[in-house]
């Protein structure tokens, strides 16, 4: 459930205004906690932002050794694969900034000889090393989130079988509606207070419909995803005006 509607003129700021609060959002992290936990997303806002984290100077105030990056989907396919949302973090982002080995945490792919449900189960595990007590992933500073023009966030996909799915918190996404098919995703619960910054992104028109979908969701309704999307201290969209078009202050 958002909380607020941050709208900014085009694309471009709204890349820039997102990675400026993301990093001012890591920083305020940095000074409270030892580990900061960010996960990351797919598509073309989400690359913009991190690309953008890069102009922002105040990225140079990162603490790399304290910040852990995870992502909250991938496509099943090859490391290294350009379809895959780490290529394309690691492209705009993670090569310049070379954080410390043992930092980056990416979602298992294809070729690691893994079934989809082994990768699922992997990813689920790597996250249990950084809970809490009495949890079984950390509890992100900011997740990142994309949202597909169908309303779909990670690889949930709205009255998709892995929407609705209860139980591990990394899920092996058959059958996506968007390809590629296979992927892994977090499970819906993680994307529902497992965060305390959590941020929906949504830029261009065709998001404009999908944003509203969010804006209006006033329950939690697993069938679709981006009703169940919220933060332990802030839900955001973060939009761009083509996005929303329907927002009036
Ligand atoms: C995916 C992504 C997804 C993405 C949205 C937005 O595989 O589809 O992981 O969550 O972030 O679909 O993508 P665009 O910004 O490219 O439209």
């Amino acid at each position: 459930m958002i909380d607020h509607v941050v709208v900014h003129p085009d694309a471009e700021s709204l890349a820039a205004g997102a990675a400026a609060r993301l990093v001012t959002a890591l920083i305020d992290a940095q000074s409270v906690r030892d580990l900061v936990h960010v996960a990351l997303t797919g598509g073309g806002i989400g690359t913009a932002v991190m690309a953008a984290v890069l102009a922002e100077p105040a990225h140079e105030g990162l603490d790399l050794d304290r910040i852990h990056w995870w992502w909250s989907d991938e496509r099943f396919v090859p490391a290294g694969d350009a379809q895959r949302n780490d290529t394309a973090a690691r492209a705009a982002m993670l090569d310049a900034l070379a954080p410390p080995d043992g930092t980056v945490h990416p979602m298992p792919a294809l070729e690691d000889g893994l079934s989809p449900e082994a990768a699922a189960a992997r990813y689920a595990q790597e996250l249990a090393r950084y809970a809490e007590a009495g949890a079984d992933a950390p509890l992100f500073d900011v997740m990142l989130l994309g949202l597909g023009p169908d309303a779909h966030v990670a690889s949930l996909f709205p009255g998709h079988a892995a929407a609705l799915a209860d139980g591990p918190a990394v899920l092996a996404v058959h059958d996506a509606p968007k390809p590629p098919p296979t992927r892994l995703s977090f499970a819906s619960r993680m994307l529902h207070q497992q965060a305390r910054h959590v941020w929906l992104l949504a830029s261009g028109q065709e998001k404009a419909k999908a944003a509203h979908t969010a804006v209006r969701s006033t329950k939690v309704v697993p069938a679709q995803p981006v009703s169940v999307v919220q933060g332990t201290e802030e839900t955001l969209l973060l939009a761009d005006v083509q996005a929303a078009p329907w927002y009036g202050g």
